[in-house]
């Protein structure tokens, strides 16, 4: 497992380990730093005995996919399916490396986000749509949803994507740089809140002249075995 960052929720900051263990937080490291550890390992001095176990932003592999369908249904509810992003997302893959999960100390998944290639009106240039962000209730306000932001964008950055849209609350995604500024001339495929059709350049200028309706371009999603056998 490919371990991209370890943070501890008691700091409410995102940490990174430094090559001799020493942490140091998200804000002053390059978006290229290599990220440390492997397997999983904890910050140290971060153990069962800490109330705030620390936790840890790892790819998404096969196995996480029941836990994180779980957990969406939990936070978002069933409705969540029926969302205009869920046009753009569905019988899709992820856009290639930009899948992410946070899991606690004992390997339980607890939050996540999945970044999506989408295309900007019927010519326009691709880029990415982010979401959905989910956290387990229970560690709410732990840093966890920070952390899963703030390394999606990273990467997204050194993968060479030139910017993110999204769907959210703009007081939420305000402070990781996303605003309304650059979408008024885009629009999703559906209905949504226009204050909440938000965007962040990732390389200056990517959405200068964008328009139009949002396309979704990701690989095809294999069809479930049980779909096939029907
Ligand atoms: C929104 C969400 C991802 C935040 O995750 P989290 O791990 O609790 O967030 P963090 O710990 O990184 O940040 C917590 C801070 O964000 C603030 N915050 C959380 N949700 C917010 C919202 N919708 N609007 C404004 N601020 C919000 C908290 O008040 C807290 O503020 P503080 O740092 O000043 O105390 C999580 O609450 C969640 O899963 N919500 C339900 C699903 C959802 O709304 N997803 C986003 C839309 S796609």
């Amino acid at each position: 497992m490919q371990v991209l960052d370890n943070v501890s929720p008691s700091s409410g900051a995102s940490r990174r380990l430094l090559p001799g263990g020493e942490k140091m937080p998200a804000a002053m490291a390059a978006p290229s730093f290599p990220h440390g550890g492997e397997g999983g390992s904890r910050v140290p001095g971060e153990g069962a005995a800490n109330a705030n176990p620390a936790f840890t932003v790892v790819a998404e592999i096969s196995t996480d996919v029941l836990a994180r369908e779980a957990l969406l249904d939990r936070v978002m509810g069933p409705m969540r399916k029926r969302k205009s992003s869920e046009k753009l997302r569905r019988g899709r893959v992820p856009s290639e490396g930009l899948a992410f999960v946070a899991k606690d100390a004992g390997g339980n998944l607890v939050g996540t986000v999945r970044l999506w290639d989408v295309r900007l009106g019927d010519n326009g240039p691709n880029t990415l749509l982010l979401g959905p962000l989910a956290v387990d209730p229970a560690l709410k306000s732990a840093g966890i949803g920070s952390a899963l932001m703030r390394h999606a964008v990273n990467e997204a950055r050194r993968l060479g994507h030139g910017a993110i849209l999204l769907v959210g609350d703009a007081p939420y995604y305000a402070r990781f740089g996303f605003s309304a500024e650059k979408t008024a001339a885009l629009a999703m495929p559906g209905p949504y809140e226009r204050e909440r059709f938000l965007a962040l350049e990732l390389s200056q200028g990517a959405l200068s002249g964008a328009s139009g309706v949002l396309a979704p371009t990701g690989r095809k999603a294999k069809p479930a075995r049980s779909a096939r056998a029907a």
